[in-house]
C-alpha cells in the first residue's frame, strides 16, 4: 500500500498541487506549468488512474484511506492525510467527495490521428464554461460519439469542475485540440467529414433534414456569441434545432449549448 503521510500545515509545500482549486486563473497556470490535473472523488479518481494517468500524489482525510485501499495498493506516490479543516484551507472549499488526486496529463494525439477511425465527432469552438464542456463529454459518452475536437481556446476538459460534471466521461471519450483555429475545419473536411454548424438561426436547415453522410462533425459554438462567422462560413451546412414559436415570441431564441449538443447527438447517432 502507498505510504500515508500525515500533514498538518496547509502551507506545507508538498500540498502545492492542491492550492485554491476554485481560482481558475491560478489553476490554469499552475496546471499547465506542472502538467498536472486534479481529480475529485473516489469514482473519478479510479477512472483517471484506470485510464493510465500517473499519480503525483493524493490528499484526503484519513477515513477515506480504507475505501480506497485497493487503489492505493497500486499507487507509487505519497498519500497525504489531513484533517478536513486542513484540506479545506488548502483547496479553498469543503471537499465533500473525500479524496483529491493530482495526476499527470498525458500528451493529446494530433487531430488527424484522433479522427482517423471516427465517424461521429463533436467540435467545440471556444466554450468558456468548464461545466458545459464536462456535460458535453458526458452526452458524447452516453450517446456514442466517437471523439471530440476542441478549438485552440476552448475550455480545458481536465479542469477539475469539467471532470467532475462529466462524471469521468472526459477519460472515456478521446479528444484532441486543434493547433490552428483558422484551418482546423478544413483539415476535418479533407478527412471526409461533413461539417454541420449548429446554430439557433431558424433559417438554417432543420436538424431532422440535415444531410450527415458517412462521417459527420457537429460544430457547437460558445455560450455567448455562438459559432464565429468564419466557422459558420466554413461549414457544409448550417443546422438548427427548431425552437417553438412561443419561445421565440418570449425572447427565448436559443438553447443552452449542452441541451443543443444532447439533442443533436441523439439525432446524429440515429442518422
Ligand atoms: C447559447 S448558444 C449561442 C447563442 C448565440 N447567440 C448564437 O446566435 O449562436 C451556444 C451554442 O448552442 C448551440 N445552439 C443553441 N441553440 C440552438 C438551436 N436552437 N439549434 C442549434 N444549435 C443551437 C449552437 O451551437 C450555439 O453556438
Amino acid at each position: 500500500m502507498a505510504q500515508l503521510v500525515p500533514v498538518t500545515d496547509p502551507a506545507d509545500p508538498r500540498l502545492a498541487d492542491y492550492t485554491r482549486l476554485r481560482d481558475v486563473n491560478l489553476r490554469k497556470s499552475l496546471e499547465a506549468e506542472h502538467g498536472l490535473f486534479i481529480a475529485e472523488g473516489e469514482k473519478v479518481i479510479r477512472r483517471a488512474v484506470g485510464t493510465g494517468h500517473p499519480v503525483r500524489s493524493l490528499l484526503m482525510a484519513r477515513r477515506w484511506a480504507d475505501p480506497l485501499a485497493d487503489l492505493l495498493d497500486g499507487v507509487d506516490a505519497p498519500v497525504y492525510v489531513a484533517d478536513d479543516a486542513v484540506v479545506e484551507a488548502v483547496a479553498g472549499f469543503q471537499v465533500h467527495r473525500g479524496a483529491l488526486a493530482s495526476l499527470v496529463r498525458l500528451p493529446l494525439p494530433p487531430v488527424a490521428d484522433l479522427v482517423a477511425g471516427a465517424r461521429r465527432l463533436l467540435v467545440l469552438e471556444d466554450l468558456v464554461d468548464h461545466a458545459n464542456v464536462g456535460s458535453i463529454f458526458r452526452c458524447a459518452a452516453a450517446l456514442g460519439v466517437d471523439a471530440v475536437v476542441l478549438s485552440p481556446r476552448c475550455a480545458d476538459p481536465l479542469y477539475r469542475r469539467a471532470i467532475k460534471v462529466s462524471m469521468g466521461a472526459v477519460f472515456a471519450v478521446p479528444y484532441a485540440r486543434m493547433d490552428n483555429w483558422r484551418d482546423g475545419l478544413g483539415a476535418l473536411r479533407e478527412a471526409g467529414f461533413t461539417l454541420l454548424a449548429l446554430t439557433p438561426d431558424q433559417a438554417a436547415v432543420p436538424l431532422d433534414d440535415a444531410k450527415t453522410g458517412d462521417r459527420a462533425a457537429l460544430l457547437l459554438g460558445s455560450e455567448g456569441d455562438g459559432l464565429t462567422s468564419h466557422w459558420l462560413a466554413e461549414a457544409d451546412q448550417p443546422v438548427c434545432i427548431p425552437m417553438s414559436a412561443q419561445a421565440m415570441a418570449n425572447g427565448v431564441d436559443s438553447l443552452n449549448v449542452v441541451a443543443a449538443a444532447a439533442i443533436a447527438c441523439h439525432a446524429l447517432m440515429r442518422a
